[in-house]
């Protein structure tokens, strides 16, 4: 019995020497642990020993069970070691390999305009607001002194949702909105001041073409106070241009009609382009001149119309066409491009304003 002990022993040794793999480690096992193993067969015959023998290869059995179970675990946890080592050989990452372009998003051009306009009026003091573009006839039109049936309204051919309700033709309604709140809000004798830019999707029934969409972006601006005069409209305009365009550009003031505005001007600026030199260039139409918004000092009726005393709040008054000076800045001559969503034109103003 003593003999097979060592056998058992030697065999053991012999084999477990011989496990490279997690499997072969699992046979070994089976074969000296599994229920027909040597050692069982062994332990079954204690029975037939004397005590005292079977006390002594009971120890030398257990002895050997113990050790074989040791040499296992060390085996399987340096095997178990190993394959993670292979492993991470193999799954190494190679951080100079190129990686992959993704395609990286940039706002719209007319977004591009529409924040650098905002920015301008920021710095320079105005709140900036977006308004609503669903409005009443009374905010888009009546109190901005154009009362029903007025002839101007044909300027701004309009949608109507209901005989009260429209899709807001212009920015403007926002001034209307503000200079009643303000009128509602303010104390006895105290004189309003405020500065305020609206800026957002405007809609009109007019024939899509080349310059005219019926949907379009607007920025209208207006300030009020005890003493806002037509100077300080003009040093808010020139301001507006030269930032925009360049610092050199010249505005010119033209006399022209708004119903909201008294006196009102058409403001252009000198060609940007040209310079007006060799008579001007196809931008300015040969002019060196170039049409780019609309302005005033708020009419005296829009002030009273609101519920604002006219004869001690004045205000200035401006709007202007995104799309247009979009068109303008970038060259661009067929107002559509901006909404077609060609991939091709809108990735040309991938790096403006970086
Ligand atoms: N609301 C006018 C339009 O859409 C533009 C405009 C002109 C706005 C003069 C103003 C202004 O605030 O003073 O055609």
């Amino acid at each position: 019995m003593k003999n097979k002990i060592q056998e058992l022993a030697l065999a053991f040794e012999h084999q477990s020497q011989e496990i490279k793999t997690l499997t072969d480690l699992e046979k070994v096992r089976l074969h000296f642990f599994g229920k027909e193993s040597p050692l069982n067969i062994i332990l079954k015959q204690l029975k037939t020993l004397t005590p005292e023998e079977r006390q002594k290869i009971g120890q030398e059995a257990n002895q050997l069970r113990n050790h074989m179970t040791e040499v296992l675990n060390k085996k399987r946890e340096e095997l178990n070691d190993q394959e993670w080592k292979e492993k991470l050989a193999k799954d190494k990452i190679d951080f100079s390999f190129p990686g992959f372009a993704l395609p990286l998003g940039k706002l719209h051009p007319l977004n591009l305009v529409m924040n650098e306009i905002k920015t301008i009026f920021r710095e320079l003091g105005f709140l900036i607001v977006e308004g609503t573009e669903i409005e009443t006839d009374e905010f888009n039109f009546q109190k901005l002194n154009l009362p029903l049936g007025h002839p101007a309204r044909d300027m701004q051919d309009t949608f109507y949702l209901d005989s009260e309700t429209v899709m807001r033709t212009h920015a403007t309604n926002m001034t209307a909105r503000y200079l009643t709140n303000v009128a509602d809000n303010s104390h006895d004798n105290e004189v309003p001041t405020l500065a305020v830019l609206s800026a957002g999707n405007v809609f009109r029934r007019d024939d899509d073409d080349a310059t005219h969409s019926h949907q379009f972006m607007q920025v209208d601006g207006f300030a009020i106070g005890p003493k806002i005069s037509f100077a300080n409209l003009k040093w808010v305009l020139q301001s507006l241009c030269q930032r925009l365009f360049d610092q050199e550009v010249k505005i010119r003031l033209r006399p022209s009609f708004f119903p909201f505005t008294e006196p009102s001007v058409e403001v252009d600026i000198s060609c940007f382009k040209c310079r007006n030199e060799n008579h001007g260039c196809e931008i300015c139409k040969q002019s060196g001149w170039i049409e780019i918004l609309g302005a005033g000092m708020i009419n005296e009726q829009v002030m009273s119309l609101n519920g604002l005393n006219p004869k001690t709040t004045t205000g200035l008054a401006f709007g202007v066409g995104i799309e247009r000076i979009a068109m303008l800045k970038f060259g661009v001559n067929n107002i559509r491009a901006f909404y077609e969503n060609n991939l091709k034109f809108l990735e040309q103003f991938r790096f403006y304003g970086m």
